[in-house]
């Protein structure tokens, strides 16, 4: 079975690429199932409960997220009774939502997909390390598991990959949003890549207008970043999965240009 899993979608031009053409993207890659990072689709920042619902009845099967997630209220609200969200499972049970979930397609093994968020140069959380751990060691023995690891450093995401090889069929990195090159199966089945990319404007500083970026440089002062206009790319990794073992075959990486 395959896994397409996308990058985090930026703002309404990421959203609409991503709306717009699931259908036509499910067909070419032949993926059972499309799981995408959306922490960024609502103006480039958060995500609204109706733009995630936008996701969802587009086909997307799960939203991941990342340190952004908290910004809209009422996706609060609807992490807490919405199933196909998660958030990074390492926040405080405080928090709303849960960092893992279960997705179940006919005649394909039930799917776990789990959320985490790095440390290095990010907002202090919990160890993603021992909360993947935890979450794993509670999965059934017959469900295929993924992971968003959402984090900055690369070295971070390498090194929580290495840890795992073998307990996931994939582990797929997101929010720097630039897509890197180095999708592969590491030694004891787990499908890899350090980050799946952006889905959004791609004449543009991490999706957003470069403009109030680059002032934001220059002058150290804090500037309101828009997402950018033109034309729209979408990133991420296609995972194949072999459903007996419930590790991976092939990772490569994968994209698709899209001019709106
Ligand atoms: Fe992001
Ligand atoms: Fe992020």
């Amino acid at each position: 079975m395959k896994i397409l899993m996308l990058g985090d979608i930026v703002g309404r031009p990421g959203r609409r690429a991503v709306t717009g053409c699931l259908k036509e993207v499910r067909e070419e890659t032949g993926a059972d199932f499309v799981i995408a990072n959306g922490e960024n689709a609502s103006g480039g920042i958060g995500l609204s409960a109706k733009n995630a619902r936008e996701l969802l009845n587009a086909g997307v099967d799960v939203i991941t997220t990342g340190n952004h997630i908290w910004k809209f209220r009422d996706m609060h609200a609807l992490l807490r009774k919405d199933s196909r969200i998660v958030r990074p499972a390492n926040y405080p049970a405080e928090a709303p939502g849960k960092g893992l979930t279960y997705i179940e397609k006919e005649g394909l093994p039930r799917v776990a997909v789990m959320n985490l968020q790095g440390r290095t140069f990010m907002h202090p959380v919990d160890c993603p390390f021992k909360a993947a751990e935890r979450e794993l060691e509670a999965l059934p023995e017959d469900v295929v598991a993924v992971c968003d690891f959402h984090a900055e450093a690369t070295g971070e995401k390498q090194a929580l990959a290495w840890h795992l090889d073998g307990k996931l069929a994939a582990l797929a990195g997101t929010h720097t949003h630039v897509q890197t090159a180095d999708a592969r199966v590491l030694p004891e089945g787990t499908g890899y890549i350090t980050d799946l990319g952006l889905c959004g404007p791609w004449n543009s500083c991490l999706g957003m207008e470069p403009g109030p970026v680059i002032t934001r440089f220059t002058s150290g002062l804090p500037q309101r970043f828009v997402p950018a206009g033109g034309p729209v790319i979408l990133q991420g990794a296609l995972f194949t999965i072999d459903q007996s073992s419930g590790k991976a075959t092939s990772a490569s990486v994968w994209s698709k240009e899209i001019r709106q």
